[in-house]
């Protein structure tokens, strides 16, 4: 797992749930000790899923033995599957790309929750475009069943198979679609801001406040959250 920020540390709780080893990696020790706090006391943490009668201790205890997090990009790189959730920005997560394509082992699949930047790019940055694949994961990624798959031209069966096989143990519900180099943002991220696009432009014409869009889409559509509030909790990780 590289990147133990709102969505790292989640993906490093849940595939340790489902029964893998994970390295979670973070440029900074800080940064470790937060996934940590997230990963068994936070909101969506272990402590709590224990309290909810969601997991036994012992399935608690056992995923986190096997979680460990680290500063070290090599042991984090020296898996069969590999997970990139480091900040939006298209040179890092090349260079990134570039990087686990040096250091993992040739077989290992490098996979990107990128929220809709192109994984061609990622794919073009290796020498191993067949086993590059998005794995988008929605927040809070221990409670949400997203698993959008994204495939380029290049990706094989065999890669796209192991991880819908992944996301399936980790009790995600996936999804496959095409990489669209031309469009941010998949499916998912094109269709919901697509929709903030409208909001924000009711917001800006006078018409309603934030609040009261949020509350009208609520009531109409029984959706949990609002497009403005949906926006606020991806960024905090619903804390
Ligand atoms: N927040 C969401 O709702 C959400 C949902 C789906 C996908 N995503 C995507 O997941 C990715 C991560 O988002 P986030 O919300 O977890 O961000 P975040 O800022 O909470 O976490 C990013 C982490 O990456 C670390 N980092 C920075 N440079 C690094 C490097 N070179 N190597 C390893 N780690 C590094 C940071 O220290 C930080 O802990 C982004 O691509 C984002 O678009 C986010």
């Amino acid at each position: 797992m590289l990147g133990a920020g709102v969505m790292g540390s989640g993906i490093a709780q849940v595939c340790a749930l489902a029964g893998d080893e994970v390295a979670c990696y973070d440029v900074t020790p800080a940064a470790l000790d937060d996934a940590r706090a997230h990963v068994t006391t936070g909101r969506f943490g272990l402590d709590g899923a224990v309290a909810r009668g969601k997991v036994t201790r012992k399935q608690a205890d056992d995923a986190l033995a096997r979680l460990t997090f680290t500063t070290s990009f090599e042991e984090a790189a020296a898996t069969d599957l590999v997970i990139e959730a480091v900040p939006e920005r298209l040179e890092l997560k090349v260079r990134v790309f570039r990087d686990l394509d040096r250091l993992a082992p040739p077989q290992t699949i490098l996979a990107s929750n990128t929220s809709g930047l192109p994984i061609a790019a990622f794919a073009a940055a290796t020498d191993r475009p067949d086993r590059v694949i998005g794995w988008h994961w929605a927040s809070p990624a221990p409670v949400m069943k997203l698993a959008e798959i994204v495939v380029t031209s290049e990706t094989s069966d065999s890669t796209i198979a192991r991880v819908v096989d992944a996301a399936t143990r980790c009790g995600k519900r996936p999804i496959v679609v095409k990489d669209n180099p031309m469009q941010w943002g998949f499916v998912a991220n094109r269709v919901y801001f697509a929709m903030v696009r409208e909001a924000q432009r009711v917001v800006d014409e006078e018409i309603a406040t934030r609040a009261d869009v949020d509350q009208l889409m609520m009531d109409c559509f029984r959706w949990p959250s609002g497009p403005f509030g949906m926006v606020a909790g991806a960024g905090s990780g619903w804390t």
